[in-house]
């Protein structure tokens, strides 16, 4: 046992003469990572093309590590899967599987320099501003008809043209849908996207909300940034607005509120306005509903469903917990110790799991069936993210491993047009061709599955208190109307 012990130890011990080594790789990657990403580049490098149209956000084959004096963590591990338009897509997975440095690399707020988008493509659609031939944004005027029946600028008073202004009250430019890298975009060209086109929404809304700032500093904040132009007085007003939409009774008076004199309910409710403001096209909720209580989480989920309905955009919805997703998502992708282990409908994966850990993770949540005392558990822990095995990361865990389970790490095999799976035991109901870890999105039925016809019955506890007030969705995939070619917010 001591024996045990002490080898146990030496595996995590580092040599001075290791640890000098990784030092010094580190430097060397952190260099060449950070060179690559402020270079300068060139659109015609990250402006691409989607392989699904149907999808807002494409994840292909994404690898984000963290370079630490332990080593090299592979966060994200080669990951791909796909947010079809105006749909809810749940990752899952323990914690520390890589669920939010999934979604802080679409953000592109992976903590630098240490931590660095190695390769793999992060595909988003994007309604981006047109350029002039010097990298300038283009005002839409306003016009009018001249007594020879020409149609001519409106001047001010000043003899300058006037920026016609858009629905939110910020300056109208030329705007055309593109589709982007993400994972090779300049910083620069990301601040137009981030915030204005994908909102995050946070864990502890109280870590997100600054202290010293009222909430209104912080909505008009936000405002402010994204839509040029924008009057003062126009910006509160749609603070205020984005308060109501949201469900607080009193948006004008939190709106000269500070964060600590509101519940984490109404925290959490000022955060998902804030993410509102600009009418993004994509909201990534990474464990929204974590910090609160049961009940409040029940109406900050509905509240998530109702807008997403309203503003006719897509969820990317990061949570551990089964109750959630059963209840909100429309798709399910599994995530395990960095990688996409299984990917399939709601259904696919609640009413028929295939891999052993879905499985295990289904087993190991609470439902109101359940007679039994223990809760079951999943033996053994996630491995240690450095220097991972080529083998199926899920082996010392597994129930059902195999001999063949130590050889190469499995690969990703379509049972279904809509189920994907990452197992040796189900190598032989592969359909041809053998999917490439793409998505349920990828495949067109999968694309026009209704929202409303999964998770009519909740699968836990928490979800069977919450269905009974939940409001489902209208089936969700229809895409955002496009914006017109002139449009708003900038960045
Ligand atoms: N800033 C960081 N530095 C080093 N490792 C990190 C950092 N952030 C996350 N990691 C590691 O990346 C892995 C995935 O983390 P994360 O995406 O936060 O997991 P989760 O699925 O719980 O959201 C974990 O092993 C974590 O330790
Ligand atoms: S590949 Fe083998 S070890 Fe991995 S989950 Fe499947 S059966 Fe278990
Ligand atoms: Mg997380």
């Amino acid at each position: 046992m001591a024996e045990n012990r002490a080898q146990e130890k030496k595996k995590h011990y580092i040599t001075r003469k290791e640890s000098h080594r990784i030092a010094k790789e580190n430097s060397k990657s952190i260099r060449y990572f950070e060179k690559r990403k402020h270079r300068r580049v060139r659109p015609e490098e990250y402006v691409t093309q989607m392989k699904d149209e149907n999808n807002i956000v494409e994840f292909e084959d994404l690898h984000t590590y963290f370079f630490s004096d332990a080593g090299t963590v592979k966060a994200v591990n080669g990951v791909s899967f796909g947010v079809p338009a105006g749909s809810t897509v749940g990752v899952v997975g323990e914690s520390g599987c890589g669920k939010s440095v999934t979604s802080l690399s679409l953000m592109q707020l992976v903590q630098a320099p240490s931590g660095q988008i190695v390769s793999g493509s992060i595909r988003f659609k994007a309604d981006m501003f047109k350029l002039d031939s010097h990298g300038k944004k283009i005002p839409v005027y306003e016009t009018q008809t001249d007594e020879n029946g020409n149609t001519v600028y409106k001047l001010d008073s000043h003899g300058k043209k006037i920026i016609r202004k858009n629905e939110l009250g910020g300056n109208m430019y030329e705007m055309e849908t593109q589709v982007v890298d993400i994972a090779k975009m300049p910083t620069e060209a990301m601040r137009t996207v981030r915030g204005r086109e994908i909102a995050m929404i946070f864990q502890e809304p109280m870590t997100s909300l600054n202290p010293v700032f009222t909430i209104g500093n912080q909505l008009d904040e936000v405002g402010k940034l994204h839509i040029q132009g924008i009057s003062k007085k126009k910006v509160k007003e749609r603070s205020i607005q984005m308060l109501n939409l949201v469900g607080i009774a009193d948006p004008e008076g939190v709106y000269k509120k500070y964060p600590h004199e509101l519940s984490g309910g109404m925290r959490q409710r000022v955060m998902i306005a804030i993410a509102l403001l600009c009418n993004p096209k994509l909201i990534v909720a990474d464990e929204p509903t974590t910090a609160l209580d049961v009940t409040i989480q029940a109406q900050i989920l509905d509240l998530l469903r109702e807008i997403k309905h309203k503003i006719n955009g897509s969820i990317m919805l990061i949570t551990h917990d089964l109750g959630v997703v059963a209840e909100m998502a429309d798709y399910v992708v599994v995530m395990y110790a960095g990688k996409v282990i299984e990917t399939g409908t709601a259904e696919d994966i609640f009413d028929r799991p295939l891999h052993p850990y879905t499985i295990g993770l289904q087993k190991s949540k609470p439902t109101v069936e359940q007679e039994s005392e223990s809760l079951y558990c999943i033996p053994g822990f996630v491995p240690n993210p450095v220097n991972m095995p080529n083998y199926c990361y899920f082996r010392d865990r597994c129930e059902k491993c195999m001999k063949k389970c130590s050889g190469e790490y499995p690969a990703m095999v379509q049972v279904t047009p809509t189920h994907s799976v990452s197992c040796y035991l189900y190598e032989e109901s592969a359909q041809t061709p053998p999917a490439t870890a793409e998505t349920p999105a990828d495949k067109p039925s999968a694309a026009k599955k209704p929202a409303a016809s999964k998770s009519t019955k909740p699968k836990t506890a928490s979800a069977a208190k919450k269905a009974s007030t939940a409001k489902k969705p209208a089936a969700g995939t229809a895409e955002k109307p496009a914006k017109s070619v002139k449009e708003e917010t900038d960045g």
